[in-house]
C-alpha cells in the first residue's frame, strides 16, 4: 500500500538512496533537508517525479506535514561536516529528534532514528552488540555528535514509554557507495578520490585499525525492512557488514581497482579516533531477517565507477 513518507536529510548520501528506493516501492516522497552537508545533486533526478516533494528546512526548528512514517536521518555524518559547527550537530541530534518525534506523535506516524556505532564510542568489546552501553569521551571533539546520537536514541525510547509512540532506532555502521560527499574526508570516499587524482593516500595511525564497510544498497534495504518490521521491534539494532578490513586493506583494494600509482603517507591519529569497529548483526539477521549480500570488492567497483564519473 502507499504510504506518504517523509525522509530528513533526503539530499544526503543515505536519504537519497532511501528517496529513491522508497518512490520505486511506489510511495509518496517529502525530502526534508537544510543542505548543510547534502546536495541538492543526489536528489535532481526525483524531481521530475510528482510523488517527490523536496523542501529547505532546518529540522532544529518545528516541522509539519501528514505523514505516515518518517526516517529521520538529519544530521552531518562525517568528522569534518559535524565537526564545523558542534552546537548544530547537537541542536540537529536533540532539538531535531524532538521537533520529528513530536511530528510523529501529532500525526501518529511511525519514526526510525538513524543512530550510529558511534554511541559505542571507542569499544572495549568487540564486535559490539546492542546491550554494550559504550565508551564514549563526553568533552572531546566527537562528542557533539557521539553525545548528541545517544540522547537522540534517550529521547526515542522515553517517547516510546511515555506516549507510546511507534519508534524504530538502527545503530549504522560505516556505509560507503555512490553519492558520498568527495571531500567529507570518510575513508573510503578519500581513499578513491585521493587515488582517482593520482594523490597520496592518507592513512591515519599505522592503517592497522580495522574498520567494516557496509554498501547502501544493502544498508536501505535494512533501513526499510526495519521501518516495516512487526511493532515490537523497536530496537536498537546494529546495522552494517561484519567483514572486517586493515584500513591498510582497503587503501591497497583501492588502488588495485583504480589501477592507480598513488603513494600511501602516514598520518597521527585524530584525537577519540576508535581502533576497532565491526558490528554483530545477529539481532538484525534475528528480527527483520537481513544480512548484508554485496562484497568489499563489488561496492568498491560501483563506488569508483561514480566517482569516476562525477570527478570526470
Ligand atoms: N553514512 C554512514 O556511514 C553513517 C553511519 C552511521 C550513522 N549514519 C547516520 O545516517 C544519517 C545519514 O548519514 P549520511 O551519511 O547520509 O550523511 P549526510 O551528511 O550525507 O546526510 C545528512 C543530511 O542531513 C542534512 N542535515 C543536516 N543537518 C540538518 C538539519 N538540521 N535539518 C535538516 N537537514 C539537515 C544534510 O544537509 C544532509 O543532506 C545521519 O543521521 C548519520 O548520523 C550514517
Amino acid at each position: 500500500m502507499s504510504k506518504r513518507i517523509l525522509v530528513t536529510g533526503g539530499a544526503g548520501f543515505l536519504g537519497s538512496h532511501l528517496c529513491e528506493r522508497l518512490l520505486k516501492d511506489g510511495h509518496e516522497v517529502v525530502s526534508v533537508d537544510n543542505y548543510f552537508s547534502g546536495n541538492k545533486q543526489n536528489i535532481a533526478h526525483l524531481l521530475s517525479n510528482l510523488r517527490f516533494e523536496a523542501i529547505r528546512h532546518d529540522i532544529t526548528f518545528p516541522f509539519y506535514v501528514e505523514t505516515d512514517q518518517i526516517y529521520n536521518l538529519a544530521c552531518p555524518a562525517s568528522p569534518i561536516h559535524y565537526q564545523r559547527d558542534p552546537v548544530q550537530t547537537t541542536k540537529t541530534c536533540v532539538h531535531g529528534s524532538i521537533n520529528m518525534l513530536g511530528l510523529a506523535k501529532r500525526v501518529n506516524a511511525r519514526i526510525l532514528q538513524a543512530s550510529t556505532s558511534e554511541v559505542y564510542g571507542d569499544p572495549e568489546v568487540h564486535p559490539q552488540t546492542e546491550d554494550y552501553w559504550g565508551r564514549v569521551n563526553p568533552v572531546g571533539i566527537r562528542s557533539c555528535y557521539d553525545e548528541g546520537k545517544r540522547c537522540a536514541e534517550t529521547l526515542f525510547f522515553d517517547y516510546y514509554r511515555q506516549c507510546n509512540l511507534q519508534i524504530k532506532v538502527v545503530r549504522l555502521f560505516n556505509t560507503y557507495g555512490p553519492k558520498m560527499h568527495p571531500n567529507d574526508g570518510r575513508v573510503v570516499s578519500n581513499f578513491i578520490v585521493q587515488a582517482l587524482r593520482g594523490d597520496k593516500i592518507t592513512i591515519y595511525g599505522d592503517g592497522l585499525q580495522t574498520r567494516s564497510f557496509c554498501y547502501v544498497d544493502d544498508l536501505i534495504g535494512a533501513l526499510v525492512r526495519m521501518m516495516n518490521s512487526p511493532a515490537n521491534v523497536v530496537g536498537p539494532i546494529n546495522l552494517g557488514n561484519p567483514s572486517e578490513f586493515t584500513v591498510l586493506e582497503l587503501a591497497e583494494k583501492v588502488l588495485q581497482f583504480t589501477c592507480s600509482k598513488s603513494k600511501l603517507i602516514f598520518m597521527p591519529l585524530p584525537q577519540d579516533d576508535p581502533k576497532q569497529r565491526q558490528p554483530d548483526i545477529t539481532l538484525a539477521r534475528e528480527k527483520l531477517g537481513w544480512e548484508p549480500t554485496v562484497p568489499l570488492e563489488e561496492g568498491l567497483k560501483e563506488t569508483i565507477a561514480y566517482f569516476k564519473k562525477t570527478l570526470g
